[in-house]
């Protein structure tokens, strides 16, 4: 608040303008010259810099500028800096409204006060009631030790947010700094996890604390940097080079998503016509079915401007999940991968995949599958830990799913891998297969291992013996036609001629207008 009696004090040099931009200075110089060089060494943005590089020129409106901590623990109320060591507000993204938070590392460590969580949540209150995602920044040293409780107390408050805005308006989480302790729970009730390599670590406990406990002996990127939560833990969805990079690809992100869970993601124009046939498809899949190949060079080759946003791109390898647009219209695209575990599915890539197809339904975005599954992984490591829950998971995720969703089978869908990718029976409204699709319950040499075993080892020649059963067995089910004459895929379709499909069909279900039974919600299985 402007002081207005202040402009008699000091003869004359103290007029509210002045005041307001002593206090603007002091808001801005945040932890000081000192602090902002050590912060700013190798590369990294200042927490108003980070804000510059995400939002669209002159578009950020801060709130909250001037408030401050009313702590008295430890001399604090001597330590004080408008803001507190973060920054909210508002801006735009390619001209549409996001609100914002970025934490000050200069101020105190970035860390959480009672004040800064208000703050937070002040900012997460506007977006609900305006329907526009919320984009945090954290660089954070944790909860303020000098406040105890009530700082703990405030991330309570920004979790409560986080998860009933949970489906609503897209949240967006960008590490850029530490993020330690209860504070990880917020980006990871939130929708996308970008990290920064080298600078940005997220865990619970830090290396001290394990070293004590379990007596493990783990550096800090090793124990939460952005290559062990992008690869192994699948915690983080995008690990990015440094911070310009970081704010870049969250503006990508955001050209895919909508604003809110009542609107559409936005329509791009593209030059890249609908109905542009890709000859090179023709001899795309080997004739070879235990061949590998590269399903992301596919669906580069369909979608608008060969433009793929991949989603966890460093996880679970054997599934790909990602956004991309045809004929101008944002979709999800999973896939599974037959170059990494020959595109089984597992627990990690159910995981990844469940909840992908979740946030795209979530948010209007319509799915297209494209399948080359041979199975689940089998293995004692895979059941122990609950591949049955987790593939669940991806049932769970599809039959859910209300918005428009298009598969196509590649090459393999066996068995309950079938079922699973986004099959007919599970709600999918198109389903497409290539020619040379193999839809059956198991590969041909492991089903004729059981079912013709006896035949084959009585046989004068079992091999000769196998080898005839197998063929027939292919001659009988490895093709897409059985399928195709029960209506469990709709179109058998010449390779070249997928684009203008999938646009025909995506187009075709636009309006697509399905409700779930009233339920307060479902039992997904977590
Ligand atoms: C108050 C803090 C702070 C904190 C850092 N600072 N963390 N002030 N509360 N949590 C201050 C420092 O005093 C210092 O102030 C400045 O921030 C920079 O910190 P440095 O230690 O000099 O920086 P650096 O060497 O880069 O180390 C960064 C760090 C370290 C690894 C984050 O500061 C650290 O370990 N901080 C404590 C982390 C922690 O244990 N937090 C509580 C976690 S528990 P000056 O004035 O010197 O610049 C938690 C519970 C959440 O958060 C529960 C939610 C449910």
């Amino acid at each position: 608040m402007i002081q207005t009696d202040a402009a008699s004090t000091s003869k004359g040099q103290k007029t509210p303008q002045t005041i307001l931009d002593k206090k603007n200075d002091s808001a801005l110089a945040g932890g000081g010259p000192e602090r902002k060089e050590k912060h700013k060494k190798g590369g990294r943005l200042t927490a108003r810099e980070r804000l510059s590089v995400l939002l669209d020129p002159a578009s950020f409106v801060e709130v909250d500028r001037f408030v401050s901590h009313r702590c008295t623990n430890f001399g604090m109320e001597k330590n004080k800096t408008p803001g507190d060591g973060i920054i909210t507000g508002y801006g735009k993204i390619n001209g549409r409204t996001v609100f914002i938070y970025s934490q000050d590392f200069t101020v105190l460590g970035g860390s959480m006060s009672r004040t800064t969580a208000n703050k937070i949540c002040k900012i997460m209150d506007l977006a609900a009631q305006n329907g526009a995602p919320v984009i945090g920044i954290n660089d954070s040293g944790g909860a303020r030790i000098q406040e105890g409780v009530e700082a703990l107390g405030g991330y309570g408050d920004i979790f409560f947010r986080n998860t009933r805005s949970s489906g609503v308006i897209p949240q967006i989480s960008a590490i850029m700094g530490p993020c330690a302790g209860g504070a990880v729970y917020s980006p990871s009730l939130t929708d996308f996890t970008f990290m920064v390599k080298d600078t940005s670590y997220m865990f619970v406990t830090g290396p001290e604390v394990i070293k004590t406990v379990t007596h493990e002996e783990v550096t800090k990127e090793e124990l939460g940097g952005a290559e062990t939560h992008n690869k192994k833990s699948g915690v983080a969805h995008f690990a990015t080079d440094n911070d310009k990079h970081c704010m870049l690809m969250i503006r990508e992100l955001m050209n895919f998503l909508p604003s809110n869970n009542m609107e559409d993601p936005p329509h791009i124009e593209t030059q890249d016509h609908p109905a542009r046939l890709i000859p090179s498809l023709n001899e795309f899949i080997p004739d070879n079915s235990k061949k590998p190949y590269d399903m992301k060079e596919l669906i580069q080759k369909v979608v608008d401007d060969e433009f793929f946003y991949e989603v966890q791109p460093f996880y679970a390898q054997n599934i790909i999940t990602g956004f991309a647009r045809l004929n101008g219209h944002s979709v999800g695209i999973v896939a599974n991968q037959p170059q990494v575990l020959a595109g089984c599915l597992n627990i990690d890539a159910s995981r990844k995949g469940a909840r992908f197809i979740r946030f795209c339904d979530a948010f209007n975005i319509p799915l297209v599958s494209l399948v080359d599954v041979p199975g689940f992984l089998p293995g004692t490591d895979q059941e122990w830990n609950g591949i049955i829950t987790h593939g669940a998971k991806m049932v769970y995720a599809y039959s859910e799913a209300t918005v428009p969703k298009i598969t196509l089978i590649t090459r393999k869908a066996y068995g309950g891998a079938y079922i699973v990718m986004s099959s007919k029976h599970i709600g999918s409204d198109v389903n497409l297969a290539y020619p040379n699709a193999e839809i059956a319950v198991m590969g041909a040499e492991g089903a004729v291992n059981i079912i013709f075993r006896k035949q084959i080892n009585s046989a004068k020649d079992p091999e000769k013996e196998r080898t005839s059963v197998i063929e027939d067995y292919e001659q009988k089910f490895n093709n897409p036609y059985v399928a195709a004459e029960l209506g469990y895929i709709d179109e058998v379709i010449e390779p070249s001629h997928t684009r203008k499909r999938i646009i025909e069909s995506l187009e075709m279900l636009l309006n697509k207008k399905e409700r779930l039974p009233v339920k307060k919600h479902g039992n997904c299985p977590l």
